[in-house]
């Protein structure tokens, strides 16, 4: 995951609510913090989901993280419906639900400091989105566990393709098993409606040495395609097949994602 510079392409108050996360100044290993990866998570959001979404659209999100990609997107756009994020670690949940407040956002944006699974049931959500956990390691005694996306990155995100929702945004990276997860994403009824693809530089959490190093086992087995100097990342909307006209961009995808 990538972890560089503040991308200069930020408004004032999308600069304001990353500039309040650096203030209360959590080290990366408490609160997840990878401004260039939240920031495009955010602009998926905006263009791949809100700004199509009808007026009493119920969202659901895993790991809300600190809340800004979702707060940033609903500053952009005139979504009318409600959004339920779910983030496991407690800091997190304040953080975002300080910022939602200070933003007046909190009839459009509810953080639940819980597991996403455990709050399913209760929910017939018309999304899911998620920037999910996708690093790849033989356990989770990295930096950060929650971050832990199974031995390949992709478990946690075949998880969330399982939930049997009828539209789903998901991130999803070139070193995570990009064309399994993606064939995965087919066999459960899903085809690839849209996506958004951005070029990100290894950063803090995925130059950990322990992960890196797995990074490129994987990539031996053809399953984490990357150069020297970027991975992509792609932000995938998924929805059932057969519910539009629109066509199947799974190869399309496939093609961009291993391409390196
Ligand atoms: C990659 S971070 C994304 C955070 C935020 N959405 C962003 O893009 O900036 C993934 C988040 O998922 C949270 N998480 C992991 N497992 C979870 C679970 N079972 N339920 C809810 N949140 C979870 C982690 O604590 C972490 O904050």
């Amino acid at each position: 995951m990538s972890c560089i510079e503040l991308n200069k392409g930020f408004t004032m108050k999308e600069a304001l609510l990353n500039a309040e996360t650096a203030i209360e100044s959590y080290s990366p290993n408490q609160v997840f913090f990878c401004p260039e990866e939240s920031h495009f998570y955010s602009q998926c959001l905006e263009k791949l989901v809100l700004k199509n979404c009808a007026d009493d659209e119920l969202v659901i999100e895993f790991g809300a993280g600190d809340g800004s990609p979702v707060i940033n997107a609903l500053l952009k756009t005139q979504f009318k419906g409600l959004i339920h994020g779910y983030e496991l670690n407690p800091v997190a949940c304040e953080v975002a639900r300080s910022k939602i407040r200070q933003y007046q956002l909190s009839r459009k944006y509810v953080i639940h400091n819980t597991c996403f699974f455990k709050g399913l049931e209760s929910l017939p959500a018309n999304y899911l989105i998620a920037n999910p956990p996708y690093l790849p390691a033989p356990d989770d005694n990295i930096y950060m566990p929650s971050l832990h996306g199974g031995i390949d990155g992709a478990t946690i995100t075949k998880k969330l393709l399982s939930v049997d929702c009828e539209n789903v945004l998901l991130m999803i990276s070139g070193y995570s098993n990009p064309k399994e997860t993606l064939e995965y994403a087919v066999s459960q009824g899903y085809k690839v409606v849209d996506f958004m693809v951005s070029p990100l530089q290894f950063g803090y959490y995925s130059s950990e040495p322990k992960v890196r190093r797995w990074i490129t086992e994987l990539r031996k087995r053809q399953q984490a395609f990357y150069s020297q100097n970027i991975y992509f990342l792609a932000g995938v909307l998924f929805k059932k097949q057969g519910s539009n006209a629109t066509p199947d961009l799974t190869d399309e995808l496939i093609k961009v994602m291993t391409v390196l």
